[in-house]
């Protein structure tokens, strides 16, 4: 994993924080009322997970891969972590950077709630930004629980590095971008 300064790694968490919070608002279809075909697709990932597995990736130390073919607006994979309040969330955040985690996978997914899939998470926390990503991130309501789920923008081929992305708002403190893609932003935020 790509060693960070600590100021850069400070801007690296707050950043992922807020820039999920800035996806959470941006993107437009996080906002829309979770449909029966939303819970329909959750349940049969419930049912079937997708074959995924983390790797080595081109663009940040760890990556999350598809193992199989995945289509167009199909979920990827729910991202799972422990649900905590926007308190604790401060506190941890203060704590991992002391004990050097360099990637920060906590999640914000309203006013209050952050879900830190640090400890007690799945691989989706292994999931890179691309400036042109293969996914998106949405909010669904599931039996009255919020839920993070990963949905594929475009057909994914088995082997191709799943992405999304992150949104970030514009810094002062850039974050460069190691996407990649020719339509590269150049920094995440
Ligand atoms: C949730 S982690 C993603 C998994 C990470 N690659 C790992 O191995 O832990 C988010 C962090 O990964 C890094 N990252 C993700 N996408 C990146 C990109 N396109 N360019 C540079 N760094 C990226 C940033 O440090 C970001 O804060
Ligand atoms: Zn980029």
């Amino acid at each position: 994993m790509a060693r960070l300064t600590s100021r850069l790694n400070r801007a690296n968490h707050r950043q992922w924080m807020v820039g999920m919070d800035a996806h959470r608002r941006g993107a437009q279809t996080a906002a829309l009322p979770t449909g029966d075909s939303d819970i329909f697709k959750f349940n049969q990932l419930r049912v079937r997970k997708k074959q995924l597995r983390f790797a080595r990736s081109s663009i940040h130390a760890w990556g999350l891969f598809a193992m199989e073919r995945i289509e167009a607006k199909e979920m990827v994979i729910e991202y799972i972590g422990e649900v905590i309040r926007q308190k604790v969330a401060d506190h941890r955040e203060k704590m991992y950077e002391k004990s050097g985690i360099g990637s920060s996978y906590l999640f914000r997914i309203d006013d209050d709630t952050v879900i830190d899939a640090t400890k007690a998470g799945n691989v989706a926390r292994f999931i890179n930004h691309c400036c042109t990503p293969n996914c998106i991130a949405r909010i669904i309501t599931v039996d009255g629980e919020k839920k993070i789920v990963i949905y594929a923008k475009q057909d994914i081929e088995e082997g191709e590095e799943i992405t999304y992305d992150y949104k970030f708002p514009i810094e002062v403190d850039k974050i460069p971008c190691l996407c990649g893609s020719p339509m590269c932003r150049g920094t995440l935020n």
